[in-house]
């Protein structure tokens, strides 16, 4: 499995990606996950997390019981110690470092809250190009289709996904949950219901860090551990997108995440901060909410809107029920955020949670190399315990 692993990466980086139509994002920073060759037995990912279908024989622990959880590292506010995560994991990020996949950006550190690259070292240089600093890099996703509100709550799930599910439900509006792998371990329920209702599960990573102030093992054990619980509580899917924590990723973080996991990194184009309403004192209040939605909504359709919401406490999901029927008013199409970006493919094995979990080539060829594409080609493929305090924000 090993050997197979280390083989097969470095095909990645020379592979040039085909048949896409031109769209709004640039390749550049993306010429891997090429359309052709993938076959499931042998994609990389594939091999990183022994993933399938039930059909291959592979079962997964029934989310919440007794020991669906006992392999997976603590939550905050423990760190994740990369020594520990599967040698898999390791083989790939080492491979992708040799083939120079991985620019050499310093790791950033920590004040207070805000990322701080060492001196010298420009945020916003073509080389670091930090999401903190409003720096976008090619390939990465910040804004929705014209038109379109893609919607999207991070960090859930939580106890006020509940309240949100049975919104969404009854309006069958399909979403896309950025998650928050080990909020999983405390809130099974709401994962499960969420996923039940047809949503698509994306990537938040393990304990929610500030990505740029972490090691790239560091980074790939966060993102690692996230897809691992997404997959082996959906029966095998594979995410296809993530969104850093807080916006903050850089070309390093943003090359990792893509040339190890085969994820595409999505930030957002106008943040609601609605999740400092709960802060001491609140950061925000439902009133400004309220107008910087209404300022939005009736505002341009170009590009399309890409608003960074949570699922975090009751307010902050009350503040996207006002909205909701105000995106309707003013005629913005409205879909999930995964299946919106992903050519209807909302996983990289699976076109969306009710669809068929299938293989990688299947996928690649419908999508015209759907994981690497922001907008691509068209489709034709088809009770819980209360989160730790920490594991919040953004
Ligand atoms: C994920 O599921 C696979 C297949 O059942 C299993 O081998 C693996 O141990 C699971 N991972 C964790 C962390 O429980
Ligand atoms: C703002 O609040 C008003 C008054 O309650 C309401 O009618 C409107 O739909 C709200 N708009 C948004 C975007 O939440
Ligand atoms: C995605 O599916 C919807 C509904 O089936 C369809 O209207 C839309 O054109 C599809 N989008 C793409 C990019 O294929
Ligand atoms: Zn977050």
């Amino acid at each position: 499995m090993l050997a197979l692993t280390v083989l097969l990466l470095p095909l990645l980086s020379t592979a040039s990606v085909h048949n896409h139509r031109s769209h709004d994002h640039s390749h550049d920073a993306a010429k891997r996950l090429p359309n052709t060759w993938y076959h499931r037995s042998d994609h990389p990912v594939n091999s990183l997390f022994k993933r399938g279908a039930a059909t291959d024989g592979v079962t997964y622990a029934v989310v919440g019981a007794d020991g669906w959880a006992a392999g997976y590292p603590a939550g905050p506010p423990a760190t994740l110690d990369p020594s520990s995560m599967p040698a898999e994991w390791t083989a790939a990020l080492n491979d992708a470092v040799a083939r120079k996949a991985i620019p050499d950006v310093p790791v950033s550190t920590n004040a207070n809250g805000s990322p701080v690259y060492p001196t010298g070292v420009d945020p916003n240089s073509p080389e670091v190009c930090s999401a903190t600093f409003k720096c976008r890099i090619a390939g990465d996703i910040w804004d929705a289709p014209d038109g379109y509100v893609g919607i999207s709550f991070d960090d859930g799930p939580t106890d006020a996904s509940d309240t949100l599910l049975d919104f969404l439900s009854a309006n069958n509006q399909p979403v896309t949950h950025f998650i928050i792998g080990s909020n999983m371990i405390w809130n099974p329920a709401q994962f499960t219901k969420a996923f039940n209702n047809g949503d698509d599960m994306a990537a938040h990573t393990w304990t929610h860090p500030l990505m740029t102030t972490k090691t790239n093992a560091e980074v790939v054990a966060e993102l690692g551990w996230t897809i691992e619980i997404i997959h082996n509580s959906t029966g095998g899917r594979i995410p296809k997108f993530w969104r850093p924590p807080y916006g903050d990723s850089d070309a390093r973080v943003t090359a990792i995440a893509r040339e190890v996991f085969g994820l595409q990194t999505i930030i957002w184009n106008q943040d609601t901060e609605d999740w400092s309403l709960t802060n001491t004192p609140p950061g925000t209040t439902p009133q400004a909410i309220n107008s910087s939605m209404t300022q939005w909504l009736t505002g341009s359709k170009s590009p399309g809107l890409i608003a960074l919401e949570h699922e975090l406490s009751e307010q902050s999901v009350a503040s996207f029920i006002a909205a909701y029927p105000v995106m309707k008013q003013n005629n913005w199409k409205l879909a999930s955020l995964a299946q919106l970006m992903g050519n209807n493919a909302s996983y990289l094995n699976a076109a969306s949670s009710t669809a068929d979990v299938i293989g990688f080539s299947n996928i690649l060829d419908a999508k015209g190399g759907a994981a690497a594409s922001a907008g691509g080609s068209s489709s034709s493929a088809p009770g819980s315990a209360s989160a730790p305090a920490g594991a919040s924000k953004t």
